[in-house]
Parts: structure tokens; sequence; C-alpha cells
């Protein structure tokens, strides 16, 4: 993927400039490094607060691989990423904790990212605990919360939900117990 827009001015959410990310190509019983795909070469764009930007593209022309080198889930190869003026290809330790709760992915394949053994409400909570944004006891009302302002029950299992969208309308939250349980 190549540069789409440049951009000079501040004041915006997120900055990309000429990032690259490129995976390494390696053989021979060593995995030596033979080579590079070059997936992402010097990209640049700009996200302004309160604005949404679609990457659009081929399959393969490098939109996952953007999308995880900006969250620090692939290393970069070059260039500069600044969100919310935080130099994040550089930031350490703090500065990561502080990103990884205003940086998410949510993946576009089900069966691919949500584990069928956990339910729903565990997924949802678990970043919450891991994030330290809520206690045990907190993450169970706002998990409760977050499921039923889109429709769903905190005891519905990620396996019912994706395989069937049948929802379970069971409360294990009623209950204030943690981990929710599978329902099924
Ligand atoms: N782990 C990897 N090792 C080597 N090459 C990879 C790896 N992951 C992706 N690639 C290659 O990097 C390029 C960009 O892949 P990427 O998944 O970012 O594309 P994409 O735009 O998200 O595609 P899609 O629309 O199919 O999701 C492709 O050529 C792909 O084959
Ligand atoms: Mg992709």
């Amino acid at each position: 993927m190549r540069n789409m827009v440049k951009t000079n001015a501040n004041n915006y959410l997120l900055e990309v400039n000429g990032l690259k990310s490129w995976y390494p190509i390696r053989k021979g019983l060593l995995r030596k490094t033979v080579g590079h795909v070059r997936a992402v070469d010097d990209v640049s764009f700009a996200i302004p607060r309160g604005k949404t930007l679609g990457l659009v593209g081929e399959s393969g022309c490098g939109k996952t691989t953007t999308a995880r080198t900006i969250a620090r889930l692939l290393p970069a190869s070059g260039g500069k990423v600044i969100f919310d003026g935080m130099d994040v290809l550089t930031a350490r330790d703090e500065d990561l904790k502080r990103l990884r709760r205003q940086i998410s992915i949510i993946f576009q394949d089900p069966y691919g990212s949500l584990n069928p053994r956990m339910t729903v409400g565990s997924i949802v909570g678990e970043p919450m605990l891991v994030n330290k944004v809520a206690t045990k006891r907190d993450a169970l009302g706002k998990v409760a919360e977050l499921l039923e302002r889109v429709g769903l029950s905190p005891t519905t299992s990620t396996d019912t939900l994706t395989s069937s969208l049948v929802v379970s309308a069971s409360a294990s939250a009623s209950r204030g117990r943690w981990p929710f349980r599978r329902s099924s």
C-alpha cells in the first residue's frame, strides 16, 4: 500500500506519516531473512477528531497490516504514528498501556476472533479488567449494560451467538456472578 493523503497540519487525533510495515521472508533451517513482503510501504494519512476514515482497497493491499501496525500489534519498519499527541511507535510501558485502552481492533470474522468456549460477557468484560478500566464488581454491571444496549444477554455464549445467532435471555449478571458462564 502506498501514499494516500499528505498533511502537515496538526490537531489530528491520528497522524500516520511514511508508515512502513514489511514482513520478513525467511528460508532454510536457520530461518534466514532472504527478503521482505512490503505490505505497507510509505503510507501517510491523518484523521481529525470526531471524523471517521474508511480504508478501502483490493484484498492484500495492506489494510489490516496498516491497522495492526498503528495499534502496535505488528512492528513498524519505518515512519511515524502520532495518536493524540503520543509517538506510538516509540511508546513504552505506561504510554502503551494508555494506548491499549484507547485503540482497539474489531475483527471482521467472528469465528476467527471470538473464542467459542467463552461467553460474550467474558469476552466483553476481560479487556475492562486487563486495562483496569473497571474492577470485577464494576465490570459485571458495565458489561450487562453494554450488552443490554445492543440487545444481548451476558449469559449468551459466543458459540450460540456466532453459530446460530440465537441469543439467550437468561441473566447471570442478575445472579451477580463473575465470570459469566456458558449458557449451553
Ligand atoms: N504474516 C505475514 N507474513 C507475510 N506476508 C503477509 C503476512 N500477513 C500478510 N501478508 C501479506 O501482506 C500483504 C498485505 O496483507 P493484508 O492482510 O494487510 O491485506 P488486506 O488489505 O488487509 O487484505 P484483505 O482485504 O484480504 O483483508 C499481502 O500481500 C499479504 O499476503
Ligand atoms: Mg484485511
